[in-house]
């Protein structure tokens, strides 16, 4: 897989670093707060488990996956709900966890949704932030790092299924999609 990355973008250390940060600010804000953590699958999945770990608070966890892709680099804007979660988050403090938020679309399908059954407060904690492609308003409130507008993978993050098991953020060769 190495073979395919042009750079890497954020070490495993990087990484860590920056869910421990990310994972003490849920924790000093939630304390006491008992919130619903919803991982969005499947690109948030090592994210999830890594900031969840790193707060030391009660949390309720769960998660939910959405698609907006067609296996290719671009959303296609239509949000659709794959796996719902089972918890109701009616009245409750809910903190979305994304790998990334591009065009903002399935962040924005995700906060209307939630809303909508009642969540008392939702904030969003997203790894990446690629702000050069925001199409709509919708944002993170947590934030591990800001990217350049180019196609990332690993760690949680895939081009066609596979590089998410990367144990860092990288920025794939064109020749890869523009081969296929
Ligand atoms: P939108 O455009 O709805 O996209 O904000 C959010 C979802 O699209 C995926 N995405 C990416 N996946 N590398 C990826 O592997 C990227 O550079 C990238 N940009 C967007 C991702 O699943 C995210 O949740
Ligand atoms: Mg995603």
């Amino acid at each position: 897989m190495d073979n395919d990355i042009l750079k890497v973008l954020y070490s495993q250390a990087e990484i860590k670093a920056a869910c421990q940060r990310l994972g003490k600010q849920i924790q000093t804000e939630y304390q006491d707060k008992f919130p619903v953590v919803v991982g969005v699958l499947k690109g948030a999945t090592f994210f999830m488990t890594d900031i969840v770990r790193a707060a030391d608070t009660y949390m309720q966890i769960d998660f939910i996956d959405v698609s907006s892709y067609h296996g290719g680099t671009e959303s296609s804007g239509d949000v659709q709900l794959i796996t719902d979660i089972t918890t109701d988050v009616s009245g409750r403090d809910v903190v979305i966890v994304e790998d990334i938020v591009d065009t903002g679309q399935t962040l924005k399908f995700l906060l209307d949704t939630l809303k909508a059954r009642g969540a008392k407060t939702i904030k969003v904690c997203s790894l990446l932030d690629k702000p050069a492609r925001r199409t709509v308003d919708a944002h993170a409130d947590y934030i591990g790092f800001e990217v350049p507008n180019e196609f990332v993978v690993g760690y949680g993050l895939d081009y066609d299924e596979k590089y998410r098991n990367l144990p860092y953020i990288g920025v794939l060769k064109p020749e890869i999609y523009t081969n296929n």
